[in-house]
């Protein structure tokens, strides 16, 4: 689990982050959404230690990140993954030396051992038959997976995805969510996730944080998100005519099966909707 208290960051005089407070949770896949320039980046940065923090907490599993030296550091680091925007793979390097990478930089073990890891986690990830072909040779969604298939290898407790889903068609969009969110539960990672992509948002949000401005304007689940009042929200992800019109259309369906009261109860919401925090 990590807890943000109350994160604020600047650049010269400009306010990026406001003071953030969230809490992500292990074994759940947790979206932060938010238009272009709002800090969804910029926070992931903090968090994982890339830019300091002018102010607050981040706490992994109950460690201040914020105030520990760099020994303490590099061993949170170690059990962090990241997925980088663009994939961010070696071009000169195979997809095997990709995924290798992390072991032979922070990784025991002998060259078989490590081999041996990298075997498993590209067989995870469906590419066994591309580990000898160079990114060039590859599509961008095979691309993306040797991305997480690098960011799995040194079994991570956290995991960082930075619009994972950009520049690829829907299904394999929604192959590539499927994928982090298995990997998620099976290894009960806490994952971290910034996207544009409502897809990703209304199939996989069990958790979702909205950021508007530097500011968390909401949070809650893709359900919740059906019957949310936040006008902010409400015009950031229903923007279309055709999704206002859907939106409309699953607040019918889950009323008239009064599946909503159960969802908001579990949830510990109200029944007025008004789900705003
Ligand atoms: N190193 C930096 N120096 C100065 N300003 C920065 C720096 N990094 C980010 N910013 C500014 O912080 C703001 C938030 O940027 P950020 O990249 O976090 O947005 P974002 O929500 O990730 O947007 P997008 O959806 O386009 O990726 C922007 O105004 C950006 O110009
Ligand atoms: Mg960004």
């Amino acid at each position: 689990m990590i807890e943000l208290q109350d994160i604020k960051k600047g650049f010269g005089d400009k306010e990026i982050l406001k003071g953030v407070s969230a809490v992500m949770e292990s074994g759940k896949v947790n979206l932060i959404i938010g238009a272009s320039g709002s800090g969804k980046t910029v926070m992931m940065k903090c968090i994982v230690g890339l830019i300091e923090v002018d102010a607050g907490k981040i706490l992994y599993d109950g460690k201040d990140f914020t105030t520990m030296d760099t020994h303490e550091r590099k061993a949170i680091r170690q059990e962090i993954g990241m997925l980088f925007q663009g994939s961010a793979l070696f071009d000169s390097m195979t997809v095997e030396q990709n995924v290798m990478f992390p072991l032979d930089m922070f990784g025991t073990g002998s060259y078989r051992d490590k081999k041996k890891r990298v075997a498993e986690c590209l067989e995870r990830v469906n590419l066994k038959d591309a580990a000898r072909k160079y990114p060039a040779e590859i599509s961008g969604g095979m691309k993306k997976r040797v991305g997480i298939a690098r960011a799995i290898v040194l079994n991570p407790k956290y995991l960082f995805c930075d619009e994972p889903n950009s520049g690829l068609d829907p299904q394999t969009s929604l192959l590539i969510d499927q994928l982090i969110k298995e990997l998620t539960v099976e290894y009960n990672i806490t994952t971290v996730m910034n996207t544009h992509d409502m897809n990703t948002v209304m199939e996989s949000g069990d958790h979702i944080v909205y950021m508007y401005q530097g500011q968390k304007q909401w949070e809650g689940s893709n359900k919740e998100i059906v019957f949310s009042n936040d006008q902010l929200l409400n015009d950031f992800i229903f923007a279309s005519e055709f999704l206002r019109e859907a939106k409309e259309m699953r607040q019918h369906e889950l009323f008239s099966s009064g599946k909503w009261k159960e969802d908001l109860k579990n949830k510990g919401g109200n029944e007025s909707g008004d789900d705003k925090k």
